[in-house]
């Protein structure tokens, strides 16, 4: 039999007297007694059928969610009762044929988009959930996004290559995902966090353009940007520099735009080094859609006797400020920021309210001289109303505690700008909290100058660049190091001893030693991607069968036990304590099977 010659959400009054055949689920049901209206919902939309209940008597037994096929012909509807909410609205089908193709038990939940339905129940049963509106239009959009980017590479001449997903440890940074070896007892793969270490080895190998949509692997803490597993898009290309980089992901990036929102974006994207982005907006992830720039202060206050910012630019530190405009703040509320720059690891706030006249309101104005307050107004450009925010601190913190001010008060609420920028210059190494180098980006960038990097690595450059799309960061990428002795360099500088480095990074190190090419790549987060094109809060909006927060799938309860005797194959058994934990667990819950 066939199941359909249409796609319900196409009719229009131009098919009026053509006899169609649909199939699709009954998604809302009005018995009138003698007529039944149906909703019939497929893939492409919705149009109503009209079913005699006299003729078919099979119909009144159709619930919601019943999947149907049905022929019929289509009709203009009787005036007064079209329905504009509908692109089909004008029309309607009136059944000849109706065949029920499954029925469907009473539903969990209401379908419908008005009806909140509670996150954990939506994923338990994600294939509902999936006929709702608004998860499958982000699968729609990721699906044109994917299809553009392929598209635009493609063209260019790029070859979609595949990675093993069982792989030695890349390292990007996180915790890996392992995965144990049965023929190899003891052993185990990672989960590759990203395909790095094999798109090099792909120039190495002489591929010169490499792209793929790549799954990755991270066992980090999840946040609304961050899932266990993701999907990047992910490109490398050899004799390029950053600029070829950045030009193919921008061509990328109009492609997509223009798919998913119908907007042509302007190129080239906006350029700000990471220390330009630090100091003037407090993060490297910059949301560049308002402006409401940082000022140093610090100068201004060169000869202060107000002793807390005196102290702070004593100890190294800055003074900055933030002109966060007219806010309607009550003076408890003001004090509520001090706290709340407090719990960010800031000493403490100073803020000012510029008044009428010009003066400025704030609990230390009595310590600081007019020449001081005149200049913070300036610098500020503060004018009447106008709220006013300073941090001395260490630069660090000043910038991160009023970028978050600068967010809070300056995000535009529900602004559909697209804003790309692009972070260049980010630092080859961070310092940890114990004092620690560690690779900013990954070991693989390359330093704008080696030598710097060998004497001062604390402070040196890397070739590396992000990728912001309205203060979320989409993707990062670099030029890498090609040279065994540099990659060798930044393994001691790291604290990787030699035996370590050649135990897990010999065999990439060698590679690195047969005529590599100069190359540069760069990955995208989908995800993320997807997410904010489709005003999406929460990147598992955007993923089919994502997993919770706490890194779990509701649907098919994974991660769960396995039998003890595949434990055994692999030559693995369970800690005691985690063996007596999980028991206690267990305790109390019915037996398997009863
Ligand atoms: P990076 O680690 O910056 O770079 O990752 C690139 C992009 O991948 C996305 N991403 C994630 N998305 C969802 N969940 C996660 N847990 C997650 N982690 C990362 C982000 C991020 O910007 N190999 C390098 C790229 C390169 O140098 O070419 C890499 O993976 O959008």
């Amino acid at each position: 039999m066939t199941f359909r010659d249409t796609a319900a959400g196409t009719l229009t009054t131009a098919d009026a007297g053509s006899t169609v055949q649909l199939a699709g689920w009954a998604s809302r049901i009005r018995n009138q007694g003698g007529v039944m209206f149906i909703d019939l919902r497929d893939a492409s939309g919705v149009v109503q059928i009209v079913i005699d209940p006299g003729v078919h008597s099979e119909a009144v037994d159709i619930r919601r969610e019943f999947c149907l096929s049905i022929t019929g012909e289509v009709a203009v509807r009787p005036e007064g009762s079209e329905n504009p909410d509908l692109p089909t609205g004008d029309i309607e089908v009136t059944v000849a044929d109706l065949t029920v193709l499954s029925s469907a038990r009473a539903l969990p939940f209401q379908l419908d988009e008005r009806t909140e339905v509670d996150e954990l129940v939506r994923l338990q049963y994600r294939y509902l959930d999936l006929r709702r509106p608004r998860v499958a239009a982000n699968l729609r959009a990721r699906s044109t996004a994917i299809a553009a980017m392929r598209r635009v590479l493609n063209q260019a001449g790029f070859l979609d290559v595949e990675t093993p997903t069982l792989i030695k440890s890349t390292p990007e940074g996180a915790r890996d995902v392992l995965v144990p070896s049965r023929l190899q007892k003891g052993d185990f793969y990672a989960l590759p966090q990203s395909p790095q270490l094999f798109k090099q080895l792909l120039m190495v190998g002489g591929i010169e353009r490499y792209y793929q949509i790549a799954r990755c692997y991270r066992d980090e803490d999840f946040r609304s940007d961050r899932q266990i597993e993701f999907s990047q898009l992910d490109i490398e290309g050899s004799f390029w520099g950053r600029d070829d980089v950045l030009a193919t992901l921008e061509s990328v990036m109009v492609e997509v735009v223009r798919d998913v929102r119908k907007i042509e974006l302007e190129t080239p994207f906006r350029r700000l080094t990471y220390q330009e982005s630090m100091d003037r907006y407090g993060t490297d992830k910059p949301d560049l859609r308002f402006e409401m720039p940082i000022a140093d202060l610090t100068g201004l206050f060169a000869s202060t006797e107000f002793k807390a910012f005196a102290g702070a630019v004593e100890a190294g530190g800055v003074i900055r400020g933030l002109n966060i405009g007219g806010q309607e703040m009550s003076r408890s509320a003001l004090d509520g920021l001090v706290d709340d720059a407090k719990d960010a690891g800031a000493g403490g706030l100073v803020w000012m309210v510029v008044e009428d006249e010009g003066g400025l309101r704030s609990p230390v104005a009595k310590f600081l001289s007019e020449a001081e307050l005149a200049g913070v107004r300036s610098a500020l450009e503060g004018a009447a109303g106008d709220h006013l925010l300073i941090v001395a601190d260490r630069t660090r913190v000043a910038a991160d505690v009023l970028g978050r001010f600068r967010v809070r008060f300056g995000a535009p609420e529900g602004h559909d700008e697209l804003n790309f920028v692009w972070i260049t210059d980010f630092p080859v190494f961070e310092e940890t909290a114990g004092g620690d180098l560690v690779a900013a980006h990954h070991p693989f960038s390359a330093p704008v100058d080696v030598d710097e990097m060998a004497t001062s690595p604390a402070t040196a450059i890397a070739q590396a660049y992000d990728l912001v799309l309205n203060g979320s960061e989409l993707g990062s990428g670099s030029v890498r190091i090609h040279d065994p002795e540099t990659q060798q360099k930044v393994f001691e500088i790291l604290g990787i001893s030699a035996e370590e480095a050649e135990r897990r990074f010999g065999w990439f190190v060698e590679a690195l030693g047969y005529g590599t090419p100069p190359h540069a790549g760069f990955a995208v987060g989908i995800a993320r991607l997807v997410s904010i094109l489709q005003h999406e809060p929460n990147i598992r909006e955007v993923i089919p069968f994502p997993k919770t927060q706490t890194g779990v799938d509701p649907l098919t309860g994974s991660p769960s036990p396995v039998d003890d005797y595949q434990l055994a194959e692999l030559g693995i058994d369970l800690r005691p304590e985690v063996r007596a934990a999980r028991a206690e667990a267990a305790e109390g819950e019915p037996p398997p099977g009863a």
